[in-house]
């Protein structure tokens, strides 16, 4: 940040004295007219906000607007309660609208004290922070809470994640990140909702309306921030904040809906991503920010950068100076700057130069204004920080309840012969080997930034708490996460050959997935697979319980264990919920939101790609596929077992035929055929096979989570429009083209029946 200059009053021309005194008396009655709501009997609160909003800015200084464009964190992870002078000046002197990383119903009140009573306007400051899969009661990652394809549930994270964190004085989250990831190697893909568009869009419509509760302004919420707009999920080579090339046509159709998903279901904010697009970083980019954002899609909340990606523009080579990069980013349409401070040391130097018009400060500063007067801080900046509804609210029981729920429904049962599982409760020995056995910091995984690891129950506990004798649950470590030594091998080898079954936890220590965490190899960190490889050969069945944020590659796991659990990162009740699956108490009902491939050389792959002209065929050498490696994943998109047997009657649909006004019904028997009771994720796929330009062999058009008695079945009717089949054709407009179709419905995106019909 540049040096400021402060000017005392006391060094004020005795005219301008006055000036300043007829000016206060007038202020002071604007702004208690402006604070107060002016309580007059207007209905339409909208436009009552406008008048306020317009009031309040005819009476600020060019500094004042820029203050409310500025964003600056409190480092509360790393300090703590407190803040650096420096920004405790800027706040006092309006210079800061919004703080970052600052929670706690006392803290939130300090520095809201400090805005509202000491700076000129008594403008409250907002209060963001990341609260990605739960604030205080952790849920599971997002990747991994994707993996349950249940709605409600999901909803229900967001919505205790809103209510827990809004009891902390904060009213804006930096979720839900709604980025199309399709290589594994980037690590963020953990915050996401996996490789597919539409579960991806509508798992953001949930985490807005979790998140957002009843709207802005409703007590127990806040603010979702739809990021990181747009395409970061694309990162060449997985590698984070690495640039992103691709089409219009696959950024509209694949890396757009749940953005915009986000964005119609109510979203306040949008965050810029840190890549460029088509060779122009994000948060200097017009298309994405004005044309398509506002214009197109008609978004009316503000847009606040990805940390410091204003400043990122210098390096990108695309500004040259604080003051370049400031011009890009408030002309592309980025209304709030975080952590640069260059907008705040450029924008005022700018208007005055008529480099920048004001009325575009104006619009930003209107824009963020609109948001704090929804969330009622101008009628009672401190309703958030209210210590006795923190007291209440954080990590009530109930909201455990929740997190072991949703923890359990996020689980995937990958591999299950002879159905080793479930386990009995009263098994003689139960041997529980593994980096991530016990492994309690990592539990609640990455971007959990005010979750508290020391209350997470770990799997070793969660088993524990099942069995009848909990002397009969043997302990080893067996190695450490991520490094090469073997001190504890020959023990882990020895307490297998004791057990009568083992339970093997392994997997990535949590900060290996998140920001700044590409991967080049998705093996097993560390010497894990040799830990794997020595237990198998101790000649116990053995149960593999993943614990990781992206696919890892797992070939020999797969080959030569008999079960495998995928866990992910489950938060705060994680071993209790891997305890509720391995012992039957749940029986799972997870489905891979993401393509388990073999090898890093199969990057990227995921189930909707295009057939290409020569699709691979085994005794062609001539046609797509590698010498070296199948082309088929480990685990297909959308896979995932139970501890019951579901099977999938034929296709039925309405018409073979319909017009584009018709709809179609698309009805499948399932049957569960096995001896539990379980819960089923039945998909839906199209297939377009001749359009004007290409199509993917598969896209899913719908899904529906059921529950089936044992030997229960039930017709899932799935309804279709041409909406459905709409893509961006060869002219880029969106419609559906006439021809032929293809309707698969099944268990996961590989096996699935087939029938078709004909658009006219
Ligand atoms: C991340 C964002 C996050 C922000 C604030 C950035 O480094 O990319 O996702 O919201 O920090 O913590």
């Amino acid at each position: 940040m540049a040096a400021r200059v402060k000017v005392t009053i006391t060094e004020m021309k005795p005219k301008i004295k006055i000036r300043l005194a007829i000016e206060s008396v007038s202020l002071v009655l604007m702004l208690v007219l402006i604070l107060s709501g002016c309580k007059t009997n207007v209905k339409n609160y909208t436009s009552s906000y406008e008048y306020r909003v317009d009031s309040l800015l005819k009476l600020m200084t060019l500094e004042e607007k820029v203050g409310q464009l500025t964003l600056y964190t409190s480092d509360y992870d790393v300090t703590g309660p407190t803040i650096r002078e420096g920004y405790k000046d800027d706040i006092k002197a309006g210079k800061v609208g919004a703080i970052f990383n600052a929670f706690g119903a006392d803290y939130t009140r300090k520095l809201q004290e400090m805005a509202v009573k000491e700076t000129r306007l008594h403008i409250p400051l907002l209060f963001g922070y990341d609260v990605i899969h739960g604030h205080k009661t952790i849920f599971p990652v997002p990747l991994g809470e994707a993996a349950s394809w249940d709605m409600n549930a999901i909803y229900k994270s967001a919505r205790i994640a809103g209510d827990e964190a809004s009891a902390q004085g904060l009213h804006w989250t930096f979720a839900p990140m709604c980025d199309i990831a399709r290589d594994p190697r980037w690590g963020r893909m953990v915050e996401g909702a996996g490789e597919d568009t539409y579960l991806g869009s509508r798992i953001a419509v949930q985490r807005v309306k979790g998140f957002q509760g009843d709207g802005v302004g409703s007590l127990n919420s806040v603010m979702a921030c739809v990021k990181h707009f747009a395409a970061y999920g694309a990162a060449q080579a997985g590698r984070d904040y690495s640039t992103v090339d691709m089409s219009d046509r696959v950024l509209r159709e694949v890396y757009f809906p749940p953005y915009k998903a986000a964005i119609d279901a109510g979203a306040a904010t949008v965050m810029t991503s840190f890549n460029e697009l088509d060779g122009v970083p994000a948060s200097g980019n017009k298309y994405l920010m004005t044309d398509v954002l506002r214009n197109e899609w008609g978004f009316g909340g503000f847009v606040v950068t990805d940390y410091t990606s204003i400043m990122e523009m210098i390096p990108h080579g695309i500004a040259e100076d604080t003051a370049s990069a400031a011009a890009l980013a408030i002309e592309a349409g980025v209304d709030m700057d975080m952590q640069a401070g260059f907008y705040q040391d450029a924008l005022p130097g700018l208007v005055k130069k008529g480099i920048i018009k004001e009325d575009l400060i104006d619009a930003s500063v209107r824009r963020i204004l609109r948001k704090k007067f929804e969330l009622g801080l101008f009628e009672d900046p401190y309703r958030y920080s209210n210590v006795e509804r923190e007291k209440a609210t954080i990590m009530k029981p109930e909201f455990l309840d929740a997190a072991r729920d949703i923890a359990k429904r996020s689980i995937v049962l990958l591999k299950n012969d002879k159905q080793l599982l479930p386990l009995s409760k009263t098994q003689k020995k139960i041997a529980v080997i593994g980096p991530l056995a016990n492994a309690r910091q990592e539990m609640i995984g990455s971007w959990s930034a005010a979750g508290d690891w020391s209350k997470a129950v770990t799997l070793l506990e969660g088993i524990k708490s099942k069995v009848t004798s909990a002397d009969h649950v043997l302990y080893a470590k067996g190695c450490n996460i991520n490094d090469d030594s073997t001190k504890y091998l020959a023990e882990a080898i020895r307490v297998a050959k004791q057990a009568d079954v083992v339970v093997l936890a392994v997997g990535e220590a949590a900060l290996m997935t998140g920001e700044a965490a590409s991967r080049a190899s998705l093996d097993l960190p560390g010497i894990q697979q040799k830990l794997v490889e020595e237990i198998q050969k101790a000649g116990k069945p053995v149960v593999v319980v993943l614990m990781n944020g992206r696919p890892l590659t797992i070939e020999w796991i797969d080959k030569n264990v008999p079960s495998v659990l995928e866990t992910w990162f489950l938060g705060t009740q994680t071993g209790y919920a891997i305890a509720d699956v391995l012992f039957g108490d749940y029986n799972p009902s997870g489905k891979l939101p993401v393509t388990f491939p073999r090898s890093v050389g199969q990057i990227p792959i995921f189930y909707n790609m295009k057939n290409t002209g020569r699709p691979m065929d085994p005794n062609s050498k001539y046609t797509s596929k590698y010498l070296d490696e199948s082309n088929e994943p480990l685990y297909p998109f959308g896979y995932g077992l139970s501890y019951t047997i579901f099977s999938y009657g034929d296709v039925v649909l309405s018409k073979n035929s319909i017009s584009d006004t018709d709809e179609l019904s698309v009805t499948c028997k399932v049957t569960n055929t096995g001896i539990y009771d379980g819960e089923e994720v039945v998909q839906l796929y199209i297939r377009d096979l001749v359009g004007s330009v290409t199509r993917p062999v598969k896209e899913l058009k719908g899904f529906e989570k059921i529950m089936l008695k044992k030997g229960e079945s039930r017709d899932v009717v799935f309804k279709l429009t041409t909406k459905d089949l709409s893509f961006y054709k060869k002219d880029m407009t969106f419609g559906a083209e006439p021809g032929k179709f293809q309707i698969m419905v099944g268990g996961n995106s590989k096996d699935l029946k087939i029938a078709e019909f004909v658009l006219r």
